[in-house]
């Protein structure tokens, strides 16, 4: 990555493809710890920060599970300045939807995630309680898709026929572990960022069946020792 970090450049390198993707972006030390004390941002750096924002500038929509909405304390779908040229060059509004996964609904109304002007999406199940779900709807589009817990799949593809092809998921690693159960990702986005954590932290992907599914390097950038890896579903891969 150059000193300056040419955003068109960038937002080039990681354009999506035309039919759109599922795409993850995570951050890790060498390790594979995705969290420090429960946060991911001690991992982080400035320049993985940036590649954030543009990854969000990049999307229609952000996709993340309610674990990491609470524990980061999201706030609603944004972009930040240097990125606004470009979503106006790709026709999409000034910021990303926000979708949030949960099958509790437990989330708070009054939460930083529903103030935006752009408004926030909750994914849902029909077995969330109505009490939570109720007091969402008054601040949140919300899908209910599924039973017992979101069915992903259908949730995705009411996304996509609302236009937000280009999705981009945060996690955490509960929803990544979702996701490649039942094998909706087809692009991942990771920070390796230059830390060595031990301790017990969970890796990018929890709880779904182990198997080995190939993927194929799509680029890797360096940014203050940072490296920036991308991959995506190997071709013919099953
Ligand atoms: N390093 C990184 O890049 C990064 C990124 C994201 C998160 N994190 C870290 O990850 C930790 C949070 O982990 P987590 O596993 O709890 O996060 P998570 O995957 O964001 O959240 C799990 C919650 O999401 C909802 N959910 C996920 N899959 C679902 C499904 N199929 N159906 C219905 N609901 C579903 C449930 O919410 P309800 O409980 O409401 O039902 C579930 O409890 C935090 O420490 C955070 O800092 C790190």
């Amino acid at each position: 990555m150059t000193p300056q970090r040419d955003v068109d450049a960038l937002a080039s390198h990681y354009a999506y493809p035309d039919a759109g993707a599922l795409r993850s972006n995570m951050v890790a030390s060498i390790d594979g710890a995705i969290s420090l004390d429960g946060r991911s941002k001690p991992i982080s750096g400035e320049s993985d920060w940036f590649l954030f924002g543009l990854q969000r500038a990049l999307a229609d929509v952000i996709v993340v599970g309610a674990g990491t909405a609470r524990a980061e304390g999201y706030g609603p779908g944004r972009t930040r300045p240097e990125f606004a040229h470009l979503r106006n060059a790709a026709g999409q509004p000034s910021a990303p939807t926000l979708a949030i996964v949960t099958a509790s609904g437990k989330l708070d109304p009054a939460a930083n995630c529903f103030t935006g002007t752009a408004r926030t999406t909750v994914i849902t199940c029909r077995a969330a309680p109505a009490v939570h779900v109720d007091p969402l709807r008054a601040v949140a589009d919300v899908i209910v898709s599924g039973g017992e817990t979101v069915d992903l799949r259908g949730a995705i593809d009411v996304l996509r026929e609302r236009g937000l092809r280009r999705i981009l998921t945060e996690g955490g690693p509960s929803l990544l572990g979702a996701l490649t159960s039942h094998d909706l990702i087809d692009e991942l986005v990771a920070s390796i960022s230059p830390s060595l954590i031990g301790g017990d932290a969970p890796r990018m992907v929890v709880g779904a069946p182990e198997t080995l599914r190939r993927l194929e390097l799509v680029g890797v950038l360096e940014d203050e020792g940072t490296l920036f890896i991308h991959y995506r579903r190997a071709r013919g891969a099953t």
